[in-house]
């Protein structure tokens, strides 16, 4: 059953310092994304979140469409505006938030998660939650960065035709599933993890490693128009996916990838 999203319970439990601080509810926006990347109805406030019940144009990775039921799951975005997490292993802020969003799931629900790269999580091989992450720029200088995460939490039936098999928390726990215990503690280690990022990336590269069961598996990578096939032999210091097929070695920065 629908429910409303209690901010108070949320901000009992968010222990962070700036990321969730300021917060912006809203039962409907095109797309949470879209929102917080336009300054002029956002502000600039950094670690600002926003949360929104229903999506009318959810937007995933590669142009389609996330959907989700309204008032079941999570959908929210976060702001970064802060020049200090722009550094040269930026890029590792894709990796930061789906592990944080994996770390915050097993912790609470003691369910066992998978990352596929770049970004999604997956429980049992069916995707519990998937992270776009776009940004705004003025000339080489990167001005916001935007995080939007999309969480299964209590839908139980997706109707459709998708690229990997959904799933939720529901589903996989068979408990419905508190969205602002959830939530407050995803923005607890992200904040965290976001540290790492800039002090010790290599952690982040360890946890990611450590729950991405694709590493050395041969595998096809599709970018919409041309698909690469090889061994997925590791990720690079930025989590660049590095392919060797034969002799040859490539780094693929964006796709789909499977196991063949
Ligand atoms: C993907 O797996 O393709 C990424 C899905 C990201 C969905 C979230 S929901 C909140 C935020 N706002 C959007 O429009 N998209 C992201």
């Amino acid at each position: 059953m629908e429910s409303v999203f209690n901010l108070e319970n949320f901000d009992i439990k968010l222990d962070t310092e700036v990321i969730g601080r300021n917060i912006i509810y809203t039962d409907e926006a095109s797309s949470t994304n879209s929102f917080l990347l336009d300054p002029a109805i956002s502000g600039n406030i950094n670690g600002t979140i926003l949360i929104a019940e229903k999506q009318t144009k959810g937007r995933g990775r590669k142009d389609r469409l996330w959907y989700s039921t309204k008032g079941l799951n999570l959908t929210f975005s976060i702001l970064l505006t802060d020049k200090k997490y722009f550094t040269k292993h930026f890029n590792l802020i894709n990796f930061a938030a789906a592990l944080s969003t994996a770390i915050a799931i097993e912790k609470f629900f003691q369910s066992r998660t998978e990352l596929k790269w770049p970004n999604d999580v997956l429980i049992n091989n069916k995707k519990v939650a998937g992270v776009l992450i776009e940004s705004t720029s003025k000339g080489e200088k990167i001005e916001r960065v935007v995080i939007g995460i999309g969480i299964n939490v209590n839908q139980t039936s997706f109707q459709g035709s998708f690229n990997i098999q959904p799933t939720s928390l529901k589903i996989e726990t068979n408990e419905t599933v508190e969205r602002e215990t959830l939530l407050a503690e995803l923005l607890n280690v992200f904040e965290e993890t976001l540290e790492q990022v800039i002090s010790n990336y290599k952690w982040i590269l360890k946890e990611w490693k450590q729950r991405c069961g694709m590493i050395g598996e041969r595998i096809s990578v599709s970018d919409g128009e041309k698909t690469k096939s090889g061994i997925f032999d590791d990720v690079d210091e930025n989590g660049f996916m590095i392919l060797k097929d034969k002799d040859k070695v490539e780094k693929i920065y964006f796709g789909d990838v499977s196991i063949v």
